[in-house]
């Protein structure tokens, strides 16, 4: 053996082998025993190559006239033509698309490339599916074999390995297996949803309303009134499109003051639903046919909760209340005033505050005393008097 043995070191110093190629060739000195073992991985085969010793095969390397015609399949047998999987590139042109002098020169690159590895596969494989305006960092960053093996692979495309398992190589697998899992995501199709390497659109979606390749569209955002992020497609502002803890895949628990101002639901009263977060027992998070987003007309939705014949039946109704107007003075949210009212002053909205100034026939009143003597809302009296 020369002191360069075989094969360890026949990889680590090329000029070695051609040295001993040559040596061998006098000697033949090569034998299968020296190859037996080292085939294991990166699809070579175990032993010699058949019908070919070790030491035709290497002066086949050094003697063939083309790269394309050196026999490199005869001991890299994984990648012989013909193998399902195969690149087609090594079909028809053999490996010297990527490689070349292999075996015959020194490494003057790893593993001798005939390129730098972020550069190989891009003389043949560019173009709008690559450089789009969104570019996944590993392919923007010519990492191709990070994902796809060069040669050979048993999973389509040569992926060496199929999503998810592909994926959690490098993006952390639990924010995909929370409690409530979407079933696209769980089931692994993530293709479905975005593109490998690059695309138009934010997140490397494959459509901007990708959602709706699946969920009916008319259902969530058809409709007189769309709530704005709905009409946005903005769905991952209020749902994971992975998982989630919570029910409906959403993202927080008080989901509707992370847009809306929180102040807005405070006041001198608060109304039960709302200090509760039931935002949901009045409004529609995607769309409604009422406005507002509101799931029923009013005053329909305050008698989903407040019994009807408390507020009309009587004999007198108060116009506003007759009329449905129950948010003239009350906000459905929280009022400025006691029992959610808009103000203080909220009969003055409507009577001429002048009228109340004990000059004319009515006593004078502060406004918070009005409803000492008249029912707000109805009454079997005259001029909404309570009492008989
Ligand atoms: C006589 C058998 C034989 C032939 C023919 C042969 N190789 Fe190899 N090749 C090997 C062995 C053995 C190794 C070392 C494998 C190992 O240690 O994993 C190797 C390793 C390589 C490596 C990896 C080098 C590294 O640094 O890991 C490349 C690339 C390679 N061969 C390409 C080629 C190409 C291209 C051809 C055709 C021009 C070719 N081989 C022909 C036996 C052969
Ligand atoms: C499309 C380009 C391309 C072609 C064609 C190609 N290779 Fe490679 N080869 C590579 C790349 C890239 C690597 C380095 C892979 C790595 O380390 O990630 C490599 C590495 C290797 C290795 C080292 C073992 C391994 O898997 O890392 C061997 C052996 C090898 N190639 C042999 C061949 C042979 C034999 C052929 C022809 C049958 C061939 N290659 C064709 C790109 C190619
Ligand atoms: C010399 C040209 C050439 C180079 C370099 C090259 N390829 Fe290819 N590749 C092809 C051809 C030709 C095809 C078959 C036609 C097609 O799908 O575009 C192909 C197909 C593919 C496919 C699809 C395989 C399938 O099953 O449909 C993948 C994935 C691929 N190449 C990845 C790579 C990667 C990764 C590299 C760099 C390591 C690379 N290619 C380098 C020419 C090349
Ligand atoms: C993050 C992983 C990943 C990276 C990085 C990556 N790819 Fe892919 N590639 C994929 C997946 C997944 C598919 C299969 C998509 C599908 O299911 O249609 C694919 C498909 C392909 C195809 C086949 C396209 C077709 O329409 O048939 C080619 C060619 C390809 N990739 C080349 C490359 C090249 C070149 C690079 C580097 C610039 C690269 N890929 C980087 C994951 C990746
Ligand atoms: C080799 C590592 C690697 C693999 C494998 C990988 N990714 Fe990525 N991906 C990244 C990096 C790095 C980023 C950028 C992260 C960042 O900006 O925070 C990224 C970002 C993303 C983004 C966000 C893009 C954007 O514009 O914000 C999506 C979506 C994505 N990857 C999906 C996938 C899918 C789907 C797969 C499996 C097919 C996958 N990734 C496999 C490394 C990887
Ligand atoms: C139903 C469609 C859908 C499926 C299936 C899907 N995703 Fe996503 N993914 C999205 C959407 C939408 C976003 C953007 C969310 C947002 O920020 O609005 C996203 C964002 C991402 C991001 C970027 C996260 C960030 O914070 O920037 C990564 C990484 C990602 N997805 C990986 C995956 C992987 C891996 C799979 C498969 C296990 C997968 N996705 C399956 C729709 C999907
Ligand atoms: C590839 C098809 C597909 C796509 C694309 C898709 N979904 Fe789904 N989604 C489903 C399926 C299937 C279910 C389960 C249906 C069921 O259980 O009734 C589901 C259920 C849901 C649920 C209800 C979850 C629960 O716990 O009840 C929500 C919310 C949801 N999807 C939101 C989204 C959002 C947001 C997007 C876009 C980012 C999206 N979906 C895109 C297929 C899809
Ligand atoms: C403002 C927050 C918000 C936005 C934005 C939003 N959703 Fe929802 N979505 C919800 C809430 C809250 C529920 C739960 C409703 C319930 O439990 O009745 C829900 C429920 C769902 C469901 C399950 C329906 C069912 O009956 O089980 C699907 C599917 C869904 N949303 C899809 C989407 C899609 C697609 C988008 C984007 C076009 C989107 N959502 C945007 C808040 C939102
Ligand atoms: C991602 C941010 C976001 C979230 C989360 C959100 N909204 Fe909105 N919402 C908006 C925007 C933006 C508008 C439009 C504001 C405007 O026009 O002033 C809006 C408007 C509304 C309107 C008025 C609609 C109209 O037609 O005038 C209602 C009602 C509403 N949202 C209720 C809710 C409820 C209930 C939730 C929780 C399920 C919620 N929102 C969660 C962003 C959000
Ligand atoms: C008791 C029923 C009810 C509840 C509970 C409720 N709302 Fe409303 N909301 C309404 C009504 C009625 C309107 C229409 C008010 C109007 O037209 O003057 C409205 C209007 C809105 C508007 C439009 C802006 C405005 O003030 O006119 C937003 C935004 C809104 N609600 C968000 C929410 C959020 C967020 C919650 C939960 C914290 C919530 N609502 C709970 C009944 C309700
Ligand atoms: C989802 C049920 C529900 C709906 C719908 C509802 N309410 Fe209420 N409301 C309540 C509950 C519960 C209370 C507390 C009752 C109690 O303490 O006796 C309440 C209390 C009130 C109060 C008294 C507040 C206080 O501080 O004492 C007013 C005023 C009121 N609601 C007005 C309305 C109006 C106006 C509507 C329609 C826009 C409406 N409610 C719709 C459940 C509802
Ligand atoms: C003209 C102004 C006005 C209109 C319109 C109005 N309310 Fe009131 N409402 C009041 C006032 C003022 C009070 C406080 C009465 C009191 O303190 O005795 C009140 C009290 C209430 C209470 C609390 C009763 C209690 O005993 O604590 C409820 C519930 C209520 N209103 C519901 C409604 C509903 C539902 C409507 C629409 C059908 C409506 N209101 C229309 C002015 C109005
Ligand atoms: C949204 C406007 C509006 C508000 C606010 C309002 N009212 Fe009225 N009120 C009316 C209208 C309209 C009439 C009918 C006037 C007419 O028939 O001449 C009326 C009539 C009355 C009547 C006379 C009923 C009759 O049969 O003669 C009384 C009493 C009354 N309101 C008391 C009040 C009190 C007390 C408040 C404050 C709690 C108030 N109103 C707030 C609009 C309002
Ligand atoms: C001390 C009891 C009392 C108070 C307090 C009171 N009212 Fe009256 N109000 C009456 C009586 C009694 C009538 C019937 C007068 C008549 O028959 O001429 C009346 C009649 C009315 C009328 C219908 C007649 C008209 O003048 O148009 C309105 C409107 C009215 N009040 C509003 C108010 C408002 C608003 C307040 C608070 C600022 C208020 N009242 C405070 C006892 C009162």
């Amino acid at each position: 053996m020369l002191a360069c043995g075989f094969p360890r070191v026949f990889l680590l110093a090329a000029a070695c082998l051609v040295l001993s190629a040559a040596a061998h060739a006098g000697a033949g000195s090569f034998s299968s025993e020296d190859l037996a073992g080292a085939f294991d991985d990166s699809g070579l085969a175990q032993g010699k190559a058949p019908g070919q010793s070790v030491k035709d095969g290497l002066n086949a390397i050094l003697a063939a006239s083309t790269f394309k015609d050196r026999p490199c399949a005869g001991c890299h047998q994984g990648f012989a033509p013909g193998t399902k999987g195969l690149h087609p590139i090594i079909e028809m042109d053999g490996c010297g698309s990527c490689h070349e002098a292999a075996h015959t020169r020194p490494q003057k690159r790893y593993k001798w490339l005939s390129a730098d590895i972020q550069d190989l596969c891009v003389p043949c494989h560019s173009g709008a599916a690559f450089d789009d305006k969104v570019r996944h960092a590993p392919s923007r960053m010519g990492m191709c074999t990070s994902c796809h093996d060069p040669h050979v692979s048993s999973k389509k495309k040569l992926l060496k390995n199929e999503p998810p398992l592909l994926c959690f190589d490098c993006h952390r697998a639990e924010g995909f297996l929370r409690k409530n899992r979407h079933s696209p995501a769980a089931d692994g199709s993530c293709m479905d949803c975005h593109l490998p390497h690059s695309g138009p659109n934010r997140k490397l979606l494959t459509d901007p309303k990708v959602c709706f390749n699946c969920h009916d569209e008319s259902g969530i955002a058809g409709g007189k009134v769309v709530h704005a992020p709905v009409r946005a497609s903005a769905c991952g502002s209020c749902h994971d499109p992975h998982s989630s803890d919570r029910g409906k895949l959403l993202v927080a628990d008080k989901l509707c003051v992370r847009c809306h101002k929180p102040e807005a639901f405070t006041g001198a009263s608060v109304h039960y639903p709302v200090r509760s977060g039931s935002c949901d027992s009045c409004h529609q998070p995607h769309r409604s046919e009422f406005s507002k987003l509101l799931s029923q007309e009013l005053p329909g939705l305050c008698f989903g909760c407040h019994d009807e014949s408390e507020f009309r039946g009587k004999k007198v109704v108060h116009y506003p209340v007759a009329s449905g107007d129950c948010t003239s003075c009350h906000s459905p949210h929280a009022g400025k005033a006691g029992k959610l009212l808009l103000s203080e002053k909220v009969c003055f909205e409507c009577h001429d505050e002048a009228g109340f100034d004990g000059t004319g026939k009515h006593v004078k009143a502060e406004p918070r005393w009005c409803v000492g003597c008249h029912d707000p809302h109805q009454s079997d009296r005259g001029h909404l008097l309570r009492g008989k």
